[in-house]
């Protein structure tokens, strides 16, 4: 081989090495990567492939010859006893084949486990009570995150049938898609940068200094390893399972002994689609050796056992072509280019639309009408084109620019400073604006009308009948009739439905006005300050920035909605429809009533979450900070730096005896 080819390798070897340094960095790191873990996964396959040919040029201590990142300076250290490995992984039936005939199974059968998509964790128990958790970290060192694990309510605190001394098992944490969805839409009303995937908000969401954080946003967790299980008798993984769920430590449904390579095949062939069912996402099989005796005796490499290996689904992603770009109006005027693209089908689904984020994200892709693209389904919620095929490109593809107008109503756009996005100012009258508001003010989270949905708030607008949210209600049964060429009945059923919906908690009118950033979370914390709409439209800017949990970007949001004079006319209507314009915030006068708590530092005896809820059904409240309006602040666990504060303000302080004391006496404050 010349000088000049093997140059060319050692090159590539380079640039693979700066790319996989920068996007585990990314990954591991700073829970906000850049390509999807597939395109991760090819450039860590890539370097494999040529360490394997051009040894000489490998770097001996690269990264992925080690495991995972460093472990954040947020947290203390902890050294594994048993270093926490990762899984190599295969990428088709032939390689996880080729991966057992390299062993010596000793005949033993396999047990195939999805592969959880979250971050792996160690927890200990002594004596059955839970003593410390820590995440991977490098494999050697991972982070102390034990109070943030304290307050998952799928973590044990005690053993069932506690087993004497020390015990380590490890599993994964993960957030639910459900809890996924709901944070992230909490994020967006919050104006907080959205999660990739249910993944990074895990690890993000564990990885918080405030446990608080961690408690609200509802992490899960199964466990798949006990350390040393041969301690306990236990000679197979099968039984390890079968153990740690006896003792209550939640282990994944879905696992499976296998006999034999045929059965490991059909394990991962059925649950290649099945998978998209489960409420949690996984990316691919974890067949491991079933008989214990042999693990040892098989041993590991530097980075992954050999008697397990992680089998991993095809990426879910697809191949297709961008017809057009077509650009949607958001209630908020946001202009938001979507995708047409030629149906393609992706993990599950049809998929024929992808969102584009905005012209920046269109130019940083160079993404042309007519291009060939790559679809991911992030987070198997919203489609995204990862890529352009440039090897596809004939040189007819068309350069996409965003409009100046908006489509929908001709307004010029404009681009607030600091903002990447493009919006449409016309608010009070654009077409789209209004209909997406109708459409919002009938959602669920708002008054929950069932049957107004995109179609029927675009007709509702452009026929003229509705300009104003109020609107609808003075629509009559034969209005309803013509507009949805809908029978009596229906329309019937309708009018019923908006009557109804009058009595709603003035917290979903609230959420349904669609004042920007107000979503339901912020919408509650205004009803139980304000405890009317009248109280929220007197107070001032720094009266709602004060409220626990709204900040100043919020309150300037809700003071300019409420000092709107149409929004105050569109008030007047709801009040005079007869809807619910106040809530009775001093129904719970219990005996904790008026006293607001503030927790620092785990509880040994509760989550924080249940000890808020305790706090709340006698009728306190629970604040984030210490503040001059705090009555106590009760000291968990490693209390930080709110326990100085409120020994300077000279709040009282309560330990968490004295706080389960105030709980349980009769003879309360
Ligand atoms: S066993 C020593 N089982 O995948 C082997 N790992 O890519 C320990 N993972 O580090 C791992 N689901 O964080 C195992 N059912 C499962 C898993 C699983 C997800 C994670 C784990 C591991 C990573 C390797």
């Amino acid at each position: 081989m010349d000088s000049q080819t093997t140059n060319i390798f050692a090159a590539r070897m380079n640039e693979l090495y700066a790319l996989i340094e920068r996007h585990a960095g990314l990954y591991y790191e700073q829970d906000s990567p850049e390509i999807p873990d597939s395109e991760y996964d090819a450039l860590v396959r890539e370097l494999a492939e040529l360490e394997r040919e051009h040894p000489e040029f490998s770097r001996r201590d690269f990264l992925t010859h080690r495991v995972g990142g460093k472990p954040s300076e947020l947290f203390a250290k902890v050294r594994h006893e048993v270093p926490m490995l990762s899984l190599d992984n295969v990428f088709d039936a032939e390689e996880l084949v080729n991966f057992f005939t390299r062993i010596d199974t000793g005949g033993s059968g396999f047990v195939c486990e999805m592969k959880i998509d979250g971050l792996a964790v160690s927890l200990v128990y002594e004596d059955g009570v839970f003593v410390r958790g820590a995440t991977r970290g490098d494999g050697q060192v991972g982070e102390d995150v034990t109070e943030n694990l304290r307050v998952i309510e799928a973590v044990p605190k005690k053993l069932k049938n506690p087993p004497a001394g020390r015990v380590e098992v490890r599993g994964e944490v993960l957030m639910s898609r459900e809890r996924f969805e709901a944070v992230n839409r909490q994020c967006e009303e919050q104006g907080l940068k959205t999660f990739a995937n249910p993944r990074n908000a895990a690890s993000g969401t564990l990885r918080q200094k405030d446990s608080s954080i961690t408690a609200q946003r509802g992490l899960d967790i199964f466990l798949y390893y006990l350390v040393d299980a041969e301690r306990f008798g236990i000679r197979d993984q099968y039984n390890a399972l079968l153990w740690l769920k006896s003792h209550g430590l939640p282990v994944q449904e879905v696992w499976k002994y296998c006999a034999n390579m045929k059965e490991v095949q059909n394990f991962i062939d059925h649950w290649r689609d099945e998978r998209h069912t489960l409420n949690y996402t996984t990316d691919g099989v974890v067949i491991k050796l079933d008989a214990l005796t042999q693990w040892g005796k098989i041993g590991a490499t530097s980075h992954a056992p050999r008697w397990a290996v992680a089998y991993k689904y095809p990426p879910e992603e697809a191949r297709t072509k961008l017809l057009d770009v077509k650009i949607s109006v958001g209630r908020t005027g946001i202009l938001t280019p979507v995708a047409v693209l030629e149906p393609v089908r992706l993990a599950g689904t049809q998929v024929q639309r992808a969102t584009l984020h905005n012209a920046d994200d269109i130019a940083r892709k160079d993404i042309r009408i007519g291009d060939f693209v790559m679809v991911r389904k992030a987070a198997e919620i919203i489609p995204e084109i990862v890529s352009v095929d440039l090897s596809a490109r004939t040189g007819q593809e068309v350069p996409y620019t965003m409009p100046e107008k908006c489509p929908a109503c001709g307004s010029e756009v404009v681009r607030l400073p600091g903002e990447a996005a493009l919006r449409c100012p016309n608010r009070a009258s654009c077409p789209a604006q209004l209909a997406e508001g109708l459409r919002y003010f009938a959602s669920r989270e708002g008054m929950d009308i069932k049957g107004i949905g995109r179609v029927l708030a675009e007709k509702l607008i452009s026929s003229g009948m509705a300009h104003r949210l109020s609107d609808i209600y003075a629509l009559t049964p034969e209005d309803w009739m013509k507009l949805d060429k809908i029978a009596e009945k229906s329309a019937e059923n309708m009018i019923a439905q908006l009557e109804e919906s009058k009595s709603r908690p003035l917290v979903n009118l609230i959420t349904a006005l669609g004042i920007q950033y107000v979503g339901k979370n912020t919408a509650g914390l205004l009803v139980n300050h304000f405890g009317s709409l009248d109280a929220m439209m007197n107070a001032s800017q720094e009266d709602i920035a004060a409220v626990d949990g709204i900040g100043e970007v919020i309150a300037d949001s809700v003071h300019e909605f409420f000092s709107n004079d149409e929004n105050k006319k569109l008030i007047e209507d709801f009040r005079t429809l007869g809807f619910r314009m106040s809530e009775d915030i001093s129904e719970n006068r219990g005996p904790l009533w008026g006293k607001s708590f503030v927790f620092t530092g785990g509880l040994a005896s509760m989550t924080r979450t249940e000890a808020g809820k305790r706090v709340k059904a006698l009728g306190g409240r629970v604040m984030t900070s210490v503040s001059s309006k705090t009555d106590y602040v009760v000291l968990g666990e490693k209390a930080g730096a709110k326990l100085k504060k409120a020994e300077e303000l000279g709040i009282r302080i309560l330990s968490e005896h004295e706080f389960l004391e105030m709980l349980n006496s009769n003879d309360l404050p």
